[in-house]
């Protein structure tokens, strides 16, 4: 016997405002071709003014619990992954808890921007693993249109806001790859490439900055990258990518999503795709591909299903999940 992280339920959250590509062409030197045609996207959500991070994460929460058939005082842990929380401190995962009614458990962020969503979703089940917790609240919940320089076409046209949400329930299983849950994960980071995508200001520099980004660069990790994490994470599990039923990746760019996808040999049909509607929402991006995937009836249980991501620092993973 060994215990298992099982998802029990999915929920996201997308602000009202809906920005198609052509309004950039109203103030930068672009195009909604130019964009569609190189990243994919076609549209993002932009918070609106006054609407937090921890606004949209607990929308998403509330969904998640719902349809897990939970209240708030059900869940153990709640693990946010955000680069774009609220207020310095406290935590944009304490605000959450205290909005879904919770008391008696703990809360805290976790900062690995793009990949945010993978290093939460092993650190939960880690936790749950190691018994600390029976019931964890993942999150992935962001506004990158607050850390946007507007005058940057190449990155301020490619990111979007929102949150997703998961959670994860022990329970006890035979210990094989054919057991529900979390099977097994990957994080790996390398702070050799701190340069290539960051924000150039924060606390300790005393102001809050902007995204920064050597695109093509940060393509070229990626796709060798995923790859070779989602190809390790399975592994570790006796698993190949035949075996695969959905991989859903990070949501930054069509490109990187299809040429990894045939590095790791899964054709197309088995990717979730949500990139042409969110951006590049960060460590939202994959909770909110899992959900809809839900809600489109894409994903059912015992599906196996590997995430993957990556993003600043560098910092990438993957997870494998049985559904
Ligand atoms: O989530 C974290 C991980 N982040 C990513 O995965 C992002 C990875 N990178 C990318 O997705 C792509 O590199 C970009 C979408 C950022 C850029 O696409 P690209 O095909 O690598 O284009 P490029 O940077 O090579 O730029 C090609 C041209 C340049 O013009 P010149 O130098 O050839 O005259 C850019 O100035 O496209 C120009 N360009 C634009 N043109 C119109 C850059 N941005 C734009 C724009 N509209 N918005």
């Amino acid at each position: 016997m060994m215990r298992r992280a099982v998802v029990k339920g999915v929920g996201h959250y997308l602000p009202e405002r809906v920005v198609p590509n052509a309004e950039f062409e109203k103030t930068l030197d672009t195009s909604d071709a130019w964009i569609k045609a190189r990243t994919g996207i076609e549209r993002r959500h932009f918070a609106a003014a006054g609407e937090t991070t921890s606004d949209l994460a607990t929308h998403a929460a509330k969904a998640a619990l719902a349809m897990a058939g939970m209240d708030g005082n059900d869940i153990d842990a709640i693990v946010l992954a955000t680069s774009t929380a609220d207020l310095t401190f406290p935590s944009a995962a304490t605000m959450v808890q205290h909005n879904i009614g919770n008391t008696s458990g703990y809360a805290f962020d976790v900062q690995a921007v793009c990949a945010g969503f993978v290093y939460a979703l092993s650190n939960a089940n880690a936790l749950i693993m190691s018994g600390q917790a029976d019931r964890v609240l993942v999150i992935g919940a962001e506004t990158f249109s607050r850390i946007m320089d507007w005058t940057d076409r190449s990155t301020c046209v490619l990111f979007g806001d929102g949150a997703g949400a998961l959670i994860l329930e022990a329970e006890n299983g035979n210990g094989d790859a054919a057991d529900r849950g979390i099977l097994s994960t990957n994080l790996n980071s390398d702070g050799r490439y701190k340069d290539l995508l960051y924000v150039d200001g924060g606390v300790s520099t005393q102001n809050t900055g902007m995204l920064r980004m050597e695109g093509k660069e940060v393509f070229r990790h990626a796709v060798e990258k995923l790859a070779k994490t989602a190809d390790t994470a399975l592994e570790k599990v006796g698993l190949g990518p035949d075996d695969v039923s959905w991989v859903v990746p990070h949501q930054a760019n069509i490109r990187i999503i299809q040429a990894t996808a045939r590095k790791l040999g899964v054709e197309m049909e088995r990717v979730v795709v949500t990139v042409q509607d969110h951006g590049n929402t960060s460590a939202a991006s994959i909770p909110l591909a899992l959900s809809s995937a839900i809600t489109d009836g894409k994903i059912k249980q015992g599906d196996l299903v590997v995430t993957e991501a990556i993003g600043g620092g560098l910092a990438w993973g993957a997870v494998v999940i049985r559904w």
